[in-house]
């Protein structure tokens, strides 16, 4: 792939750790071309699968992509429907195709609302992933932040309940603990194409000193220098986490 051996000059500590991407603008960018909606997701599909391994080539060690959230069952089934269509392709593909690819796929959600064959894809991706060392990628399925935070509360609950937790020897990292990103470090950077400036309820604890990019390009259109452009100015921000 031409855009992997392009020379980006970040050195590793200048990059984030952990990095997300709000994959947006697709509809739009379908509208704009008279096309439905759910060409803009294909065609965003395809850009997220080009920019899921450059962000592994250039040495990202966490991805975490919003493929879907829990308020896009709201949307028409049409688009719901071919959205389910390009998650099995994608999961298809990835098994069959992308077994060399050192990517330890990783699904944070519900992923329990979705149709059987789908879940059975998605046991399997991470089944075969499970012991590879290279990058994480994060798929965000039917995931929210809010249904992550009472889902992590739930199960603190669960074991002050039992007695093996007593409420005051809860900390910030026992809630981290009980995220689906347990174990990964907190998002550095959000960057969210189509010039939204807003976080969604995606990673709402994970991005508590996070940076965030809103970048005026609809996610189809998305390409590595894009991605250059934003990681180069994270590059230049003062993180100060609070202090001076
Ligand atoms: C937001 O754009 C995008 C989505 C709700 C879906 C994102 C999904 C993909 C890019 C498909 C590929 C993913 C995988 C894991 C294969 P929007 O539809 O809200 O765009 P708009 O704001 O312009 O309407």
């Amino acid at each position: 792939m031409r855009e992997t051996k392009q020379a980006f000059t970040l050195s590793p500590e200048l990059l984030p750790r952990h990095l997300g991407i709000i994959m947006d603008g697709n509809g739009r960018w379908a509208t704009k071309r008279g096309l439905p909606r759910s060409a803009g997701h294909t065609a965003g599909a395809a850009v997220f699968k080009k920019i899921a391994r450059y962000c592994s080539s250039i040495g990202i060690r966490y991805l975490t992509v919003y493929a879907f959230s829990t308020e896009n069952w709201s949307r028409p089934p049409e688009e719901v429907g071919a959205l389910m269509i390009l998650f099995k392709q994608y999961l298809q593909e990835s098994l069959r195709d992308f077994r060399d690819d050192d990517i330890k796929v990783n699904f944070i959600g519900d992923t329990s609302r979705f149709p059987a064959n789908l879940q059975k894809l998605i046991a399997e991706t991470a089944d075969v992933c499970r012991n590879r060392k290279g990058m994480v990628l994060n798929i965000a399925m039917n995931y929210g932040g809010r249904t992550e935070l009472i889902r992590a509360v739930k199960k603190i609950a669960e074991k002050v309940a039992a007695g093996v937790l007593r409420p005051e020897e809860i900390t910030e990292q026992t809630l981290s603990d009980s995220l689906y990103t347990a174990g990964q470090p907190d998002v550095d950077l959000i960057m969210r194409p189509s010039g939204e400036k807003r976080l969604s309820n995606f990673l709402l604890w994970q991005s508590a000193y996070a940076e965030f990019i809103s970048m005026d390009v609809l996610w189809p259109d998305f390409t590595p220098e894009n991605l250059n452009r934003a990681l180069t100015e994270f590059a230049h921000r003062s993180r100060r986490f609070g202090g001076v």
